[in-house]
């Protein structure tokens, strides 16, 4: 009788342990999203480099080990799901990447302002200052190849 009570707390147990992994797999999707929208000239860029190998190595290179104040991984996750590090507890929660539902309603020119300015009251900061234009571009695209 003791052991088996064991063993059904055990089975309780692992399965709650099981809902964050779950999760940390996929991450929100459909994400509801209460972000400000860019300057009418901003919304509707294009972003002017080629999706090609070299600017999403350079853009990834930037995600993974380069960016500053902190690496974009360590919020919006190695994968792109939102579930980076420093994800939990973040009200709202970083955007989910890999969620085309969501990302194909945000324009090129969106996704630069935010990295650009952050988003007001949010975790997501401004890299204004350490960021140039050509490098905002670079993540633009490789962020684009986890929603493809
Ligand atoms: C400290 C955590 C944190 C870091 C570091 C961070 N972000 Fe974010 N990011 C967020 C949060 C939180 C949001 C959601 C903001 C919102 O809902 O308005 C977000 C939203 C975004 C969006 C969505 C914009 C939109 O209009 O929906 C983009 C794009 C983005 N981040 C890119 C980046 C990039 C690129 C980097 C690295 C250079 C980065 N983020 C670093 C937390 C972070």
């Amino acid at each position: 009788m003791q052991a088996h009570r064991k063993s059904a707390i055990c089975l309780l147990l692992s399965g709650f342990m099981l809902i964050p992994l779950l999760a940390n797999a996929s991450g929100i999707c459909p994400q509801q999203r209460t972000t400000a929208t860019a300057p009418g000239s901003f919304v509707e860029q294009k972003n002017p480099l080629p999706p090609d190998e070299k600017t999403i190595e350079k853009g990834r290179l930037l995600y993974h080990e380069t960016a500053r104040p902190t690496t974009c991984k360590m919020c919006h996750g190695m994968k792109g799901n939102g579930n980076g590090r420093l994800a939990p507890g973040l009200e709202p929660p970083p955007r989910n990447f890999t969620c085309a539902k969501t990302m194909n309603t945000i324009s090129d020119g969106q996704l630069f302002w935010i990295i650009q300015n952050g988003s007001r009251s949010t975790a997501m900061p401004a890299h204004r200052n350490t960021l140039n234009n050509t490098q905002i571009w670079e993540l633009v695209q490789f962020i684009r190849t986890f929603s493809k």
